[in-house]
C-alpha cells in the first residue's frame, strides 16, 4: 500500500505470443502493436492520477511468475492478459495467490465466443474482475475498473 497521497502503482503483464500484436491474426486481435497499448495505459493513467510502473511481457511461464515474485510490495494493482496460460497455467494462477496482488484479467478477443478450451481460466475466479472483447480497450477499461477497485478498497488515494 501506498503512503497516503502517493499515486497507486500499477504493473501491465503480457503473456505469451503477445509480442506479435498488429501482424497477429488481426480479424481476431486487431491492429494496435503492443507498444500502442502499453502507451495508451501510460496516457490513461496519467489522466486517472495513477502510475503504470513497468509494462512486460514474455512468452515464459516462469519469467512470468518471477515478475510477480519481484513486483510484491512494490505494486498496487495488476493489469494482466495472461493470453493462452489463461487457459492453462496453475503456477501462474499461484504466484498471483501467494502474492496477494489484486489484478484484472483482460483478453482483447472475446474468449466465450471462440474455442470452448478458451472458456476455462485459470484466473478469473481470483481476479477483481475480467474484461474480454473489446480489443485493445480491454485493457483501458480494466484499468479504470482496476484503479476504481483499489480506490474503493481503501488502498491509497492516489
Ligand atoms: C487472449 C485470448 C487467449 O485465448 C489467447 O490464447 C491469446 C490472447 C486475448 O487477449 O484475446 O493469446 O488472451
Amino acid at each position: 500500500m501506498p503512503e497516503p497521497g502517493t499515486p497507486l502503482r500499477i504493473l501491465v503483464l503480457h503473456g505469451p505470443n503477445l509480442n506479435l500484436l498488429g501482424s497477429r491474426e488481426p480479424g481476431v486481435y486487431g491492429n494496435s502493436p503492443l507498444e500502442q497499448i502499453d502507451g495508451q495505459l501510460v496516457e490513461r493513467a496519467r489522466l486517472l492520477g495513477v502510475v503504470v510502473t513497468g509494462s512486460f511481457q514474455s512468452n515464459s511461464e516462469s519469467e512470468l511468475v518471477d515478475r510477480l515474485h519481484a513486483c510484491r510490495g512494490l505494486v498496487d494493482g495488476v493489469v494482466f492478459n495472461p493470453a493462452a496460460f489463461t487457459h492453462t497455467s496453475v503456477s501462474l494462477r499461484d504466484a498471483l495467490t501467494a502474492t496477494s496482488i489484486p489484478f484484472v484479467e483482460v483478453h482483447l478477443s472475446n474468449v466465450h465466443a471462440r474455442e470452448s478450451f478458451r472458456r476455462k481460466s485459470f484466473f478469473s475466479d481470483i481476479a477483481v474482475g475480467v474484461v474480454t472483447g473489446f480489443g485493445a480497450d480491454s485493457y483501458l477499461l480494466g484499468l479504470e475498473g482496476l484503479v476504481r477497485h483499489l480506490r474503493g478498497a481503501g488502498r491509497g488515494a492516489g
